[in-house]
């Protein structure tokens, strides 16, 4: 359960956020500077490029409507969580990338229901210890080349995130 269901999701919220922090550099500095805390910041990183991009669900009653379709029982549903992430109702320019956006935590990159994620606290303190780590060893990386995407079509990560000092 460890290694299946916490370290992939775990590794690919470091690896997107950290590529996020490497283009926007000015939000980096204000982690750096101690103006936003890594727990605060490691919830706009799952919220702007989310490791698990979708997850299903089966319409198990009968008269289920999402809005005004019909959606008919035993049917599949896949829920977009990177896009409900960017919902315009929910968060202020949902495109932008804000380390200390106050109403991050909202996310639902950790699931929702009696299926929410078990291990989100668990994920909660390896995340901040990572980016406090990468603050203090090495806080003026830089990009040192373009990463790949791994193509994945639910978990979504990078095949590598190659990094220089600045
Ligand atoms: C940033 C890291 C993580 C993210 C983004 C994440 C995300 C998710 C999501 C989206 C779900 C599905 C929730 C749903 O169906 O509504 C889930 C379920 C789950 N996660 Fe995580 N997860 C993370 C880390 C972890 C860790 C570290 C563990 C274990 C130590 C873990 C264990 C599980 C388990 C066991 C489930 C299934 C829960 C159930 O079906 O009742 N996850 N996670």
């Amino acid at each position: 359960m460890l290694l299946n269901a916490g370290h992939e999701a775990t590794v690919n919220t470091l690896g997107n956020g950290t590529l996020a922090f490497a283009r926007h550099p000015e939000q980096w500095r204000r982690v750096v500077d101690g103006d936003v805390p890594a727990a605060v910041a490691l919830e706009e990183m799952i919220r702007y490029d989310p490791p698990l991009q979708l997850f299903e669900r089966w319409v198990l009653a009968d008269d289920f409507a999402i809005g005004d379709v019909p959606i008919p029982r035993g049917a599949k549903i896949a829920m977009l969580f990177g896009a409900a992430n960017r919902d315009p109702r929910v968060f202020d320019s949902p495109d932008e990338f804000d380390a200390g956006r106050e109403n991050a935590a909202q996310h639902i990159g950790f699931g929702g229901g009696i299926h929410v994620c078990i291990g989100a606290p668990l994920a909660r303190i390896e995340l901040e210890a990572s980016v406090d780590a990468l603050r203090e060893l090495w806080p003026d990386f830089e990009l040192a080349e373009e990463p790949q995407r791994t193509g994945a079509f639910v978990i979504w990560g990078l095949k590598a995130l190659r990094l220089t000092r600045g």
